[in-house]
């Protein structure tokens, strides 16, 4: 397994998802300010793509990673880790993936959703209620994913 660079017990996976999510709010609110603001809605349709796909690429490696080589000997000298119950890592990590899981599905059906109800090249339509509605769910589950994924990575892979 591949040892992190931010100096912390994490591997090199799960530093790059740790501060690609860094990355990702900001675009987020860029493309969004881009749809709402300046009416630029090609650009907020490309990003939103690139999201998906860049996000959906970092859980597969994710996945991957964490099951080929688990992660809880890693957090073994956390305060917050029990090799018994789990410990509030474990009830932290529980969370941050119902939150995780669910943004995904939203995600997915909020970009299927756009593809084939907005017009080519996108611009406001009936689809706009929905749209509205649903991507603001999807932009703040993954606010939460973002940052329960940080409190879980400080607790099992930062505190001792
Ligand atoms: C998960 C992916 C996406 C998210 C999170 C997202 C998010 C948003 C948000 C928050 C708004 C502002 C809504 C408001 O007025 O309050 C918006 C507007 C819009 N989005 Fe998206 N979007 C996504 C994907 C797409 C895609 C793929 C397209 C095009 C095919 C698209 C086209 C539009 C359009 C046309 C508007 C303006 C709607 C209107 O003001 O009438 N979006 N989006």
């Amino acid at each position: 397994m591949l040892d992190g660079f931010l100096g912390t017990r994490a591997t090199l996976m799960l530093d790059v998802v740790f501060l690609a999510m860094f990355v990702v709010l900001p675009v987020l609110a860029v493309s969004i300010y881009l749809a709402r603001v300046r009416k630029n809605y090609l650009w907020h349709k490309r990003i939103q793509i690139a999201l998906g796909i860049v996000l959906a690429v970092a859980v597969a490696a994710f996945e991957a990673d964490m099951r080929l080589h688990g992660w809880t000997h890693l957090a073994e000298p956390s305060p917050y880790y029990d090799a018994q119950t789990g410990g509030t890592v474990f009830t932290v990590l529980w969370i941050h993936l119902a939150v995780a899981v669910t943004t995904a599905v939203l995600w997915v059906v909020v970009i299927v959703r756009a593809l084939r109800n907005f017009p080519s090249p996108p611009a406001p339509a009936e689809h706009s209620r929905w749209h509205a509605r649903w991507a603001w769910a999807a932009t703040w589950g993954m606010v939460l994913t973002a940052v329960t994924g940080w409190i879980f990575y400080y607790l099992a892979f930062v505190a001792s």
